[in-house]
């Protein structure tokens, strides 16, 4: 091979090496075999401090409760049993956490965010029309059925309905022991202390009148 050939395919080599980093990107490796959360820490970390590992126990890493169907006689219809850092020690530091979603006949997951973590939602039994919007405003959505599942890419709103008569429910995987949730019409009808009745009417392009019948809805503290 001409040398000129050769320095090309070192360069190219180079480059794909640099760049790989930025493709392959994955949480920080681990420095020990777990940090359990301390609750009762008063440090203040990204996360908690560790508990001590002497005194860390079976149970810190163990839940119980993915096999009882949540609750979904709500107005939505749907309900969440969420396993994260609050309720399992064990996950902290581990960026992982695990949901039951269950949705009533006709039932809705309304329109929410996680700001934190990646979803991946797989069907049980029944069936769910799953979507998300990307920040461009662009909806993908899909009727997703048992053994089926559905990613919902970090921070975008996202929607689980139940179109079926019916119950449904899934098993969801998220990329955070803290994923976070922010619901959109409950964040911002429901907030407390209220936001401005002016702000929301302008953001909604309705009238004041409206603002307030949805906020009492929503439970908005006036
Ligand atoms: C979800 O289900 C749990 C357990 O059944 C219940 O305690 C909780 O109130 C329900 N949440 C909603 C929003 O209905």
């Amino acid at each position: 091979m001409a040398t000129s050939s050769c320095s090309l395919l070192l360069a190219l080599v180079l480059a794909v090496a640099v760049m790989s980093p930025l493709v392959l990107a994955y949480d920080p490796n681990s420095l020990q075999d777990f940090c359990v959360a301390d609750y009762t820490s008063n440090v203040f970390v990204n996360g908690w401090a560790c508990k001590d590992p002497s005194k860390v126990t079976s149970a810190d890493f163990s839940f119980s409760g993915f096999h009882i169907p949540g609750d979904t006689s709500n107005f939505a219809g749907s309900n969440s049993t969420l396993a994260d850092i609050h309720v399992l020690p064990g996950l902290n530091t581990a960026g992982i956490s695990l949901a039951r979603l269950d949705v009533a006949p006709f039932g809705l997951n309304p329109p929410h965010t996680h700001p934190r973590g990646t979803e991946m939602l797989t069907v049980v039994e029944g069936e769910l029309y799953v979507g998300f919007i990307t920040t461009q405003g662009k909806l993908f959505g899909k009727v997703i059925k048992p053994g089926g599942a559905f990613v919902y890419p970090k921070g975008l709103v996202h929607f689980a309905f139940n179109l079926t008569p019916r119950p449904a429910w899934g098993v969801v995987g998220l990329s955070s022991q803290n994923p976070g949730l922010i619901r959109v019409a409950d964040s911002i009808f429901g907030a407390s202390p209220a936001v401005n009745d002016e702000v929301l009417a302008k953001a909604f392009r309705i009238n004041q009148g409206t603002v307030q019948m949805i906020k009492e809805k929503f439970g908005a503290k006036m």
